[in-house]
């Protein structure tokens, strides 16, 4: 048996290169020799105020990126969150068994209530919880995630191993968090001490998925660099370190090898070179993630026929927690 691999992103803003060299083009190297389950966390996404029609673009584009960067639906299991009922029966269930001091201390938590004056949203508060059960509900052994989600990990091994202790040993997997193992993490072009996100809110110093070619190249024409001319390998800046690190990820190359190739050039053709390596990649991804966007009938039929897959799985799960909890009336 293959170990199952299990991960996620909100379809809030665009897709970025972070989280493409982060993240989804690792996803395509599991699906070679893991069981995987990607999906698009809809549900999460409304804990704060949503547009209903940008919500449902931001969807739709989510999932023609990942087809589009190469996950491929007869491999993984993808699809949307809301899809699939049985992650929220469960999410109930383990909202149960965890206390308000335990989800209280979670710094995502606080840190996104805290830009919410007086009216926080319950959504914020319990999002861990739903993201423990999106988890558990498919005996999910490895979530690769990156540092700010290791703490909601945590949370899902702590109540599938009190759930575990209260109702039977094999009830749950207690799945592990898969830390940047292959991942390189990309900072942002403007402020490149803080890690490329969608936070960003001038959105001038991430490179989107979607940019068009003329947009990246002025993005990283206007990346900060180092107060000197010319690179040396030996002190780099973060600035330069990012943008090496960007280009090495992309050539499947080592930091180091490419510092010691540019060691004297001037900052300026870093830059042009960078850009240039960058878009020549997205270029493809982004064209066939239009293409795919073109026929939304197609991309909703993919969706629904992961979530019957999805589903199948979830259920069995759902239905065994439902026994050993005392409920009657699932079979
Ligand atoms: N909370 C994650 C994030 O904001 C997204 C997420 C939701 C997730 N459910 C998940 C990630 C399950 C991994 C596994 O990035």
């Amino acid at each position: 048996m293959k170990p199952t691999v299990l991960s996620a992103v909100q379809p809030t803003e665009g897709l970025h290169l972070g989280n493409y060299l982060g993240a989804i083009r690792n996803w395509i190297a599991y699906q070679e020799d893991h069981d995987c389950l990607f999906f698009v966390v809809d549900l999460h996404a409304i804990t704060v105020r949503q547009d209903p029609k940008v919500l449902r673009s931001n969807i739709e584009r989510a999932v023609a990126t990942y087809l589009a960067c190469g996950l491929d639906p007869r491999k993984s299991t993808l699809f949307a969150q809301s899809m699939v009922p049985e992650i929220l029966e469960l999410s109930w269930v383990l909202t149960c068994h965890s206390s308000m001091g335990e989800l209280a201390r979670m710094t995502q938590f606080k840190d996104k209530s805290s830009k919410q004056g007086e009216n926080i949203p319950t959504g914020l508060f319990v999002y861990p919880v739903l993201m423990a059960a999106d988890i558990l509900a498919f005996r999910t052994s490895l979530v690769p995630v990156g540092d700010d989600q290791k703490q909601h990990v945590e949370l899902t091994r702590d109540l599938a191993e009190r759930m575990n202790n209260a109702y039977g040993k094999d009830l749950f997997i207690v799945p592990k968090p898969m830390l940047g193992t292959t991942g390189r993490r990309v900072f942002n072009l403007l402020e490149p001490e803080n890690k490329m996100s969608k936070s960003d809110p001038t959105g001038l110093g991430v490179v989107f998925l979607s940019d068009d070619d003329k947009t990246i190249e002025k993005k990283f024409k206007r990346a900060v660099t180092d107060s000197g001319t010319s690179i040396n390998p030996e002190a780099l800046s973060q600035g330069l370190k990012n943008l090496i690190e960007i280009q090495a990820a992309i050539q499947n190359t080592s930091l180091e090898t490419l510092a010691s190739r540019y060691a004297g050039k001037q900052y300026g053709v870093l830059k042009v070179e960078t850009a240039q390596v960058v878009i020549e990649h997205l270029r493809p991804i982004r064209d066939k993630t239009d293409a795919l966007l073109q026929d939304r009938a197609a991309l909703h039929q993919i969706l629904r026929e992961g979530a019957e897959k999805a589903r199948e799985r979830a259920s069995a799960q759902v239905k065994e927690v439902y026994k050993r909890i005392g409920f009657v009336g699932r079979s």
